[in-house]
């Protein structure tokens, strides 16, 4: 219905945010600050002991920090008293005194149904229940005992039963003055389309209610007695009430539980719930014989940060559990993931519980496993990866699963956590160790711009700095030219590029943006294309311009590959070497030069000569065949390691 213009606005203006809210937290009043109209309040909508939840009473806005549930003095009303905005509107309106413009008729009769299809399910719980202790159910009684459920269970859960007549529940629920008609609405009976008379949709079924979050019961599973029958398991159907990709069986329980818990399980179906809430895990759920929805997911997450996904330990649970994660993918936020628990072979829950005691599931939920495992096990398992066009397609389904993560860090955080798994797989392309003594705490962003001092070891430096600036843009350009001509090489030396000092700000830029384009695409085709449209300017053209880049053999994206790798490696070497050695002799120059040693002079004139040789390094006009200059990182290397410049008496 359409309510006059302002309405609304005049409305939310009368009643206070703080006012309504207050009926559903505890201000903290050490942080709520009335006169501001600032209130805060542990949050209604997750569980939690500190204050997050904040009104903001002059914008008529809440917010929680914690769980971002947000919205106005509607939204307040319709999430907290389950009703519509309809509804909300008209509760509000009531308490402000104000007069409901006149009611849409058919809204009003789409409320009036829905409250009393509620009723038809509150009647056939009660019939059900009634049913269970009648002389016809022996044999559900017995079926329900040999499944170790405790009278104190079946009253928790208000299992019921229905007996196998055709017209049971239909005949009470009538004889209770309920239409026919609201009785399959609410999906209790079925009409049948040849326009015979309705019978009851569950005969000869063990009855379980399932009740929303506020408690309201929605529909009922029942489970067949006879390990013949046709399903195991009948759901009811899809009603003004119930929708099952939004609903969770034992919901409204299981949120009071998981406070208490700090956590929250998903069990596969009823009798797994229920077996975890008699074994004193009270803090379960279960979809209702579907996958995990993204409805689901959400709803899981206003609980707890990372519910725990338990599945059967068989093919299908393992397909069950791979399944959650795709869904999952897209929706999470930083802090905010899934567990998993993988049960033993051909068990679940129930069967756990019932060969070895709580204990073992609680051993088991010591023992989650993070999304990111179940992820990487799903693409590798029963492959085979010996051939690079193998790699390849476990790279492309890596970069698609990853690429499906909308928040920019997770992705970033998922890319590297993929990429530590797929080093270990595939191994060997770790930058030597030698290198990583290369990394110390002082390097120095600009460490190839010796600063001259007023000694002679400054002067030293200063003479020999073959244009240190130019040279240092050269290597750095042709470091990221082969990086961004061969994606592969450059994922095989992300580490050794991570860890690597620029002298030139914007090559160092390059490289960081290079870097998070290999986190989130791991080796994507096209990784100059993705690294210039992030930087808004054409990199390769940039870093062609050097003509030493440009006309250099085994740079370019025709190079061939193992030379293109020897470049790569070097120059990465002899990069490192230089900025080890330059910030070490920078460190000697800024040293107060107290006595004079001949030793170390003459040490620190090779090492500033060798400094020199490979600052040259891919800027030699006579572009020499890759390879002859190895050792030059290794004698750096060995400068440094040595120390060459403490005076050694
Ligand atoms: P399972 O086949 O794992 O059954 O189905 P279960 O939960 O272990 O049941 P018990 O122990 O044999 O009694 C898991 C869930 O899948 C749905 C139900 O929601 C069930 O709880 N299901 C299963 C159906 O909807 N229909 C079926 O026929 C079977
Ligand atoms: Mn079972």
């Amino acid at each position: 219905m359409s309510l006059p213009p302002g309405f609304l606005d005049e409305l939310r203006d009368r009643v206070s945010l703080s006012a309504i809210a207050g009926r559903k937290v505890t201000w903290d009043m050490k942080k709520t600050n009335q006169a501001k109209g600032d209130w805060w309040a542990p949050c209604p909508f997750h569980q939690e002991k500190s204050a997050s939840f904040h009104v903001d009473d002059k914008k008529g806005f809440y917010y929680c920090f914690g769980c971002q549930a947000k919205g106005n003095v509607y939204g307040f009303v319709q999430e907290t008293e389950n009703l519509s905005f309809m509804e909300a509107v008209e509760m509000l309106c009531r308490e402000a005194g104000m007069e409901m413009p006149a009611r849409d008729p058919r809204a009003a009769k789409e409320a009036e149904k829905r409250a009393s299809l509620w009723d038809v399910m509150e009647a056939a719980v009660r019939h059900f229940r009634t049913n269970l202790n009648g002389a016809r159910a022996r044999a559900a009684r017995d079926y329900i005992d040999g499944r170790g459920l405790s009278a104190d269970t079946v009253a928790r859960f208000e299992i019921g039963f229905a007996p196998d007549g055709r017209t049971d529940l239909l005949d009470h629920l009538k004889a209770k003055g309920f239409d026919q008609a609201q009785i399959v609405e609410a999906g209790l009976a079925i009409q049948p389309d040849d326009g015979g008379s309705p019978y009851d949709r569950f005969r000869g079924r063990i009855m379980f209610p399932i009740r929303d979050a506020r408690g309201k019961c929605i529909s009922f599973g029942g489970r067949a007695m006879d390990p013949n029958a046709r399903a195991k398991y009948l759901n009811g159907p899809a009603t003004p009430l119930f929708d099952k990709s939004r609903a969770l069986y034992n919901i409204g329980p299981a949120r009071e539980a998981a406070g208490k818990a700090q956590a929250l399980i998903v069990a596969e179906g009823y009798m797994d719930v229920i077996a975890l809430a008699q074994a004193g895990f009270s803090h379960a759920v279960a979809p209702l014989g579907t996958a995990v929805t993204a409805d689901q997911l959400r709803m899981l997450w206003r609980v707890v940060d990372e519910p725990v996904i338990a599945l059967d330990g068989d093919a299908a649970g393992l397909r069950a559990a791979r399944k959650v994660v795709d869904t999952a993918l897209p929706l999470l936020e930083p802090g905010r993931s899934l567990r998993f628990l993988i049960l033993p072979e051909g068990q679940d829950p129930d069967d756990l519980i019932r060969a070895q005691g709580p204990q073992a599931m609680a051993a088991l939920l010591e023992e989650t496993r993070a999304m990111v495992d179940i992820l990487w096990e799903r693409e590798i398992e029963g492959k085979n990866f010996d051939s690079p066009e193998r790699r390849a397609a476990l790279d492309a389904s890596l970069r698609k699963a990853i690429g499906r993560i909308t928040d920019p860090s997770i992705r970033r955080h998922y890319g590297e956590a993929i990429r530590e798994r797929r080093q270990l797989l595939f191994g060997g392309n770790r930058p030597q160790q030698a290198e990583n003594r290369w990394q110390p705490a002082r390097v120095n962003r600009r460490a190839q711009e010796v600063m001259p001092a007023a000694s002679t070891r400054a002067s030293l430096l200063a003479q020999s700095a073959d244009d240190p600036a130019s040279r240092a843009r050269i290597r750095e350009s042709a470091i990221l030219y082969v990086c961004l001509n061969h994606p592969s090489l450059a994922m095989e030396h992300e580490d050794a590029l991570e860890r690597l000092g620029f002298a030139c700000d914007d090559l160092g830029k390059m490289r960081d943006v290079l870097l998070s384009c290999l986190a989130e695409h791991l080796g994507d085709a096209d990784l100059a294309g993705e690294v210039s449209a992030r930087l808004g300017f054409d990199c390769i053209e940039k870093l062609t311009a050097i003509g030493h880049v440009r006309s250099h053999p085994h740079l370019g994206p025709g190079a061939n590959p193992d030379h293109a790798a020897q470049a790569l490696r070097e120059e990465i070497a002899r990069q490192t070497a230089i900025q080890g050695m330059t910030s070490e002799l920078r460190d000697v120059a800024e040293e107060p030069a107290d006595e004079e040693d001949d030793r170390t002079e003459w040490r620190l004139r090779e090492a500033v000569a060798a400094r020199d040789t490979g600052l040259r390094g891919i800027g030699q006009d006579d572009a020499r065949v890759i390879g002859d200059e190895t050792d030059l990182a290794d004698l750096l290397s060995s400068f440094v390691k040595d120390e060459i410049w403490v005076k050694k008496r």
